[in-house]
């Protein structure tokens, strides 16, 4: 990195290099090297361009790459930049450093719009220039985040379910007791072959050592070098092209329980991921907040898209109501709902910024407040407080300081999330799909999905009584929600409806104030048009449609609990409204996002699970082709829809993913298939 004029700001949480002419040497190794201004210009429209890099630091090589893609690629490519960072500069820092390039000063004014909570372990996904620029930012040991990339971490399966990089920068490296000085010797041959395994054919890489043990690695890994001179023509730097052919990885045999690890299977991993080409229009069904995410994602991705919906309004199902809260509970133990809470949270808090700042007319970015209102909830936010409050997700707060946010008095301490919020989500659902590539067909329901050698089928009524078709579709999305396993090859969903009910009340001069979200069991969020949209209720085996008394008076008293001075004795009940719907859960709490399985293949394939729940089975799942599903929201559906919509998009492109495999495994619909074989349930 180069030295700029003014003193050098303190960080001394990551050793940065600084020299005179860092950045036009780093620009000389990595864009150079990788020949990026020749190959980002020969791109055509709606091509994604893959570039991986060890080592974040300030963000000066992505920040130079996003410039030069910008002067020099077409206007509607793609650029992902997957970078890995061990000990991330937090946005102050990064502030500092950065302030000190102003020729970059569009780039990192937008970079750091959206640097929140990165100190948070794990996936980081950040979009740019309305969406045609990525950076996925992976909080982690560069051998552990690779990893992540990958389609399975079972050894058969390390190769990435999506299109792979096209370059490479290597730019981390260990500290030393001096920061000036790189320890190239870090790169290991398994690192590097890690990396030659997410490498496309042909793709490229660049280092600023030219060290004998690094070359022979490569060699080892399948890359043919070349050493080179560098900018100052003093120091020889590695130049890298990935021939495939030279990596001939081989695989221990595998025999029963020589893989150890919680999930014994590769079942999750569809063989040979097949990208959709940009040209074939992809169908969602369902115009919630499921559908209505999944169409921008895919848009936005360069798809042209269709959206079904049976109602006649966008959102007319439970992503109806006037308020939603963005939330998530999270939980102290590491498992994969409380990661993927923390990653979903994070998302959608960053997703959503480009609405809340549009005045209220979507909602308000205005905080929210979980109150512990037992002592068990008071122990876990203590545990929450030690896990992320460094990382600016949320703060601890007392009663009073809560009070004071909220502008009421409460008597709970709790948990203060700054940067969530509430929104309106039909206004939310009407803005995503308000897209040129988006078209949007009301009224029409789907009774049934058929596979037919042109693609799928839907048939199903329009306006409630005319017949209605739509064949040859290449792609479909299932998002409607409970509704998907009324369709014929689904019926073996797992997904529950709970009816829920909103109780619209009109301000009262305890509410009138309230500046923040307050959830508890209940949530209340600051009055629009004098009026609160307050949640919900939660019942099990319920499926009647009507408003109930009952229901607003568990959601009032939901609401006395938080709020001391409310009382909920002396509402009119008579005088409320409200509105019912229904969530669509799952037994896990996670929801469904990923390619639908053949059910009777799966069955066949995994049966001997049904003897040994352990037993290693060496076979890849088989998946009905081209059709996902994004359903299972369960109470969550603000905060998982964002996240989620952009995990199937990844898969349909063959673009790098938004989320670690881990997590991609655990949201697998598949899942419910494979668990109940291992009890023997089915
Ligand atoms: C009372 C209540 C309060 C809630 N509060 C919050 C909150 O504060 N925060 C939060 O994050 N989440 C909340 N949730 C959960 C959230 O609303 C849901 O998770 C989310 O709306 C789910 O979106 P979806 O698109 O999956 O489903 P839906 O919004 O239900 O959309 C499914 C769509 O599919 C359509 N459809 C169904 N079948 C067919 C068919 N055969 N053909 C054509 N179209 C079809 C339906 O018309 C509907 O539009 C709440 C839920 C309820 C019930
Ligand atoms: C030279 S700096 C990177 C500069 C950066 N590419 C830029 O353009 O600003 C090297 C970085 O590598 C990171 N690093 C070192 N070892 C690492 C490891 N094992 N895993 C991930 N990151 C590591 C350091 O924390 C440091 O931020």
């Amino acid at each position: 990195m180069a030295t700029p004029d003014s003193p050098l700001p303190t960080i001394d949480t990551v050793a940065i290099r600084w020299s005179e002419d860092g950045l036009a040497e780093n620009d000389g190794i990595f864009l150079e090297q990788n020949r990026l201004k020749q190959r980002f210009s020969a791109l055509h429209n709606n091509h994604c361009f893959v570039i991986g890099e060890t080592g974040f630091g300030a963000g000066l090589n992505f920040l130079a790459t996003w410039k030069l893609w910008a002067k020099t690629a077409p206007a509607n490519a793609h650029l992902h930049f997957i970078s890995v960072e061990k000990n991330p500069l937090t946005r102050p820092q990064l502030s500092r450093a950065l302030s000190l390039w102003p020729s970059f000063q569009p780039y990192y004014l937008s970079l750091l719009a959206q640097y929140h909570c990165i100190q948070n372990p794990g996936f980081h996904r950040l979009s740019f220039a309305d969406g045609n620029v990525h950076l996925t930012l992976i909080i982690n040991d560069t051998q552990i985040a690779l990893n992540q990339l990958f389609a399975s971490n079972h050894p058969h399966y390390c190769r990435p379910q999506w299109q792979g990089v096209d370059a490479w920068f290597l730019d981390d490296f260990s500290q030393t007791k001096n920061p000036a000085i790189k320890n190239p010797t870090m790169w290991s041959a398994e690192l590097l072959t890690t990396m030659a395994n997410l490498t496309k054919p042909q793709g490229t890489l660049a280092t600023f050592t030219a060290a004998a043990s690094i070359q022979q690695h490569l060699r080892t890994a399948g890359f043919t070098v070349e050493k080179v001179q560098g900018v100052d023509k003093k120091k020889p730097l590695i130049r890298a092209t990935f021939n495939p052919s030279n990596n001939e990885i081989q695989h221990a045999p595998l025999t029963a329980h020589n893989y150890s690890t919680k999930q014994p299977l590769p079942w999750p991993v569809i063989a040979h991921y097949q990208a959709t080409k940009k040209s074939q229009r992809v169908v969602v069904l369902g115009a919630g907040l499921a559908g209505c995410h999944t169409a921008r994602a895919l848009a936005d991705c360069g798809y042209k898209v269709t959206l079904i919906d049976r109602a006649n309004t966008l959102a007319a199902g439970a992503s109806g109501n006037a308020q939603g809260v963005v939330y998530a509970k999270l939980s102290p133990q590491r498992h994969s709902l409380g990661e993927f809470n923390v990653f979903s949270l994070r998302y959608a808090q960053d997703y959503y910024r480009q609405f809340w700042s549009q005045g209220n007319r979507y909602g308000q970015q205005c905080g929210v407040l979980q109150l512990a209102y037992n002592p068990k909830i008071a122990k876990q936010h203590q545990q929450l407080a030690a896990m992320f409050s460094h990382t600016g997700l949320l703060q601890l707060t007392s009663a009073q300081q809560a009070s004071e946010l909220a502008g009421l008095p409460l008597s709970n301490d709790g948990l203060y999330f700054p940067n969530s919020g509430w929104l309106h989500p039909p206004a939310v659902c009407q803005a995503l799909v308000d897209h040129p590539s988006i078209t949007v067909i009301l009224a029409t329901a789907v009774n049934a999905i058929d596979r037919q050698s042109s693609g799928w089928q839907l048939t199903g009524k329009c306006k409630a009584t005319k017949p209605w078709e739509m064949s040859d579709i290449h792609t479909l999305v299932i998002a409607n929600a409970t509704d998907a396993r009324t369709l014929p090859s689904l019926q073996w969903l797992p997904t529950q409806a709970i009816r829920g009910q909103v109780t619209l009340m009109p301000t009262c001069p305890v509410s009138r104030d309230l500046k923040t979200v307050i959830c508890g069991k209940g949530y209340i969020a600051p009055a629009v048009d004098n009026q609160h949209c307050i949640g919900a209720s939660f019942n099990l085996h319920d499926p009647c449609t009507d408003i109930k008394r009952r229901d607003h008076i568990t959601n009032l008293h939901n609401v006395a609990k938080l709020l001391p001075l409310f009382e909920a004795e002396q509402i009119d009940y008579q005088e409320l409204n409200g509105r019912v719907s229904f969530r669509c859960a799952t037994l896990d709490y996670l929801p469904m996002a990923g390619p639908v399985p053949d059910i009777n293949a799966f069955d066949r394939d995994y049966t001997q699970l049904r003897q040994d729940a352990r037993t290693n089975i060496h076979r890849s799942g088989t998946y009905l082709p081209r059709l996902y599903l994004n359903i299972g929201h369960g109470s969550r559906g603000l905060c998982y829809t964002p996240l989620c919509a952009a995990l199937i998009a990844s898969i349909i492109s063959g673009e790098p993913p938004p989320l670690p495999q881990s997590i991609i495994q655990a949201l697998n619909p598949a899942r419910f298939i494979i668990r109940d074989l291992m009890r023997n349930r089915r």
